[in-house]
């Protein structure tokens, strides 16, 4: 009991100890506040006539708004690498597939549980959406659209892209037809697939 005692009042005193707030409460001034320093009565002081933020020069139009002359591009502004749709696989699995699906056939958990969407979720294999120049589909993911959200504070410019080289071949893996392929490769759709003869796995059951 004794023990206890001691170790009670120990933590008392270490919880007074605790709570001095020196370090945190001290003389400071918050941006643009006022103060008594400057003659000008203002905390922040002015930018030096010329400054230049670095970093921030969006010039590239087409790279980071999809639009050009006043429209949609047609040509996605980034070159397309392996790398690039690898990544674009990645980026459009974790943000759009809840909804969108893995397809982008608009069959994603969410919209097949019923969320309540106030609008059915888009479909990319429509018609309209396939021949959608890229540009809007960066609009979509940067400013949202009707009922669904931005995406802007989630995924990159660059990112954006790739997303969108993904959404390209996804949308490409729903249209293809035969005249798409290579001669070899139409040579194997007539090759003959040797069915698994009978009983020779099935043995034993
Ligand atoms: C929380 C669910 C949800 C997620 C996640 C989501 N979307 Fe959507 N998306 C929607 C809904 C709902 C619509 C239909 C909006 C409408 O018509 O009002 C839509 C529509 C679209 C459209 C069609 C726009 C048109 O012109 O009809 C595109 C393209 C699209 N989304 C792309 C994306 C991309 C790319 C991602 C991932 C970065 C994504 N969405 C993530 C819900 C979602």
């Amino acid at each position: 009991m004794r023990l206890l005692r001691t170790l009670v009042i120990a933590f008392a005193a270490l919880s007074v100890v605790g709570c001095n707030t020196d370090m945190w409460v001290q003389k400071k001034s918050a941006p643009l506040s006022e103060s008594e320093f400057f003659p000008d009565g203002a905390a922040t002081r002015p930018l030096v006539p010329g400054t230049i933020p670095r970093g921030h020069l969006r010039e590239d139009g087409a790279f980071y708004t999809g639009i050009e002359n006043g429209k949609w591009v047609d040509k996605i502004p980034v070159a397309i690498t392996n790398d690039l749709m690898k990544r674009g696989q990645d980026r459009f699995d974790i943000y759009c597939t809840p909804c969108h699906g893995r397809l982008g056939d608009g069959k994603g958990m969410i919209a097949l549980r019923g969320f309540q969407l106030k609008r059915p979720v888009g479909n990319y294999h429509s018609d309209r959406l396939r021949k959608m120049p890229v540009g809007h589909f960066y609009d979509v993911i940067t400013n949202g659209y009707g009922a669904m959200y931005s995406y802007a504070s989630r995924i990159e410019p660059q990112d954006r892209w790739a997303v969108i080289a993904y959404i390209r071949a996804l949308q490409l893996s729903q249209h293809g037809s035969v005249s798409d392929l290579s001669d070899p490769e139409k040579a194997k759709l007539d090759e003959k697939v040797e069915p698994k003869k009978e009983g020779a796995e099935g043995e034993g059951h």
